[in-house]
């Protein structure tokens, strides 16, 4: 029997510890910091954005699991103890959702939603060009379980997809994808849409170098971390027009702080980190899964979502 302790910060925590302790039957599953043991006889740390003190004197972990596809709230985690097997989730049904918010801002640009929006406020009819889908290019930054979940559905929605990954890809696919330098594969993009996780390689990555190298006027959509984005760069490519508008799901400080210029920004949207909810079935399904092949002997670094540590994700 395993000892495991669980903490989220979602609204649907208490939801996702009824449904973890139906699936880990015979298992003591805690909601932290109501542990029934002491924390160094804790198996398992089940968590999303824990807080200073969920892993103290817990220093018999045999592996910590996260609650979400990403492991920047772990890995910037200043009490995470060293050397424990991290598994995050895969995609447990986050691409999906993730893949209809980005086509719903594909389309939005596409087709001129906001441009109408303006000449309605003008009284202003004004048909604008039509483009094929075949003929519009979204890039797709970052190629990993939901990133590959995002260019697949845009591509199946007829766009023309290009997708970047930081090593070569070792699979094929009906589009181009690039790895190392994007210069060539932001050249062309109409849009631009960041998947990638939260690394140091990948904090601050969309700032004023590389937005410059997107055409004139190229729309961009964030589903990966705000920490991904220079925000002062972004509202300067807005500003002088080298974009014409981001739509936010996600940002360097969330909540957004009141005073913020995206909140009022013209060419900004924001929504409130709601691309890709937890599904809450398929999350606990998957944790229980990795727990139970775990308890079963299967070593943390062979199961599927183990973290490479020093990649970050
Ligand atoms: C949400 O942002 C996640 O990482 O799952």
């Amino acid at each position: 029997m395993a000892n495991i302790s669980f903490y989220s910060v979602d609204d649907h925590a208490a939801q996702a510890l009824t449904l973890l302790r139906e699936k880990l039957t015979g298992h003591s599953i805690w909601q932290w910091p109501d542990i029934g043991c002491a924390a160094d006889e804790l198996d398992y740390a089940i968590c999303w954005q824990p807080p200073k003190d969920f892993f103290d004197r817990a220093d018999n972990l045999k592996s910590i699991l996260s609650m979400a596809a990403g492991v920047d709230h772990l890995l910037q985690h200043p009490g995470l103890p060293q050397g424990i097997p991290l598994i995050r989730l895969c995609d447990a049904g986050m691409g999906h959702k993730i893949a209809e918010y980005v086509h719903y801002g594909v389309l939005r640009a596409h087709r001129n939603f906001d441009q109408y929006q303006r000449y309605q406020q003008a009284r202003n009819w004004c048909p604008q060009p039509d483009i094929d889908a075949a003929d519009y290019r979204v890039g797709v930054m970052g190629f990993g379980v939901i990133g590959k979940v995002v260019a697949n559905h845009l591509h199946n929605a007829g766009y023309q997809v290009s997708a970047w990954k930081r090593s070569p890809p070792d699979d094929t696919h009906p589009y181009a994808v690039f790895s190392g330098d994007h210069s060539e594969f932001l050249a062309s993009l109409e849009v631009l849409v960041c998947v990638l996780p939260l690394t140091a390689q990948t904090k601050n990555i969309v700032d004023k170098n590389l937005l410059a190298q997107l055409p004139a006027q190229a729309h961009f959509i964030n589903v990966g971390r705000g920490s991904q984005v220079v925000e002062e760069d972004l509202l300067q490519a807005l500003d002088n027009g080298q974009l014409q508008s981001a739509l936010l799901d996600v940002c360097s400080q969330e909540p957004l702080p009141q005073d913020h210029r995206f909140w009022t920004h013209p060419g900004v949207s924001i929504t409130p980190h709601v691309a890709g909810p937890t599904q809450l079935h398929l999350s606990v399904t998957q944790i229980a899964q990795s727990i139970k092949a775990m308890e079963a002997g299967q070593p943390a670094q062979g199961l599927r979502g183990a973290v490479n540590i020093s990649a970050g994700y």
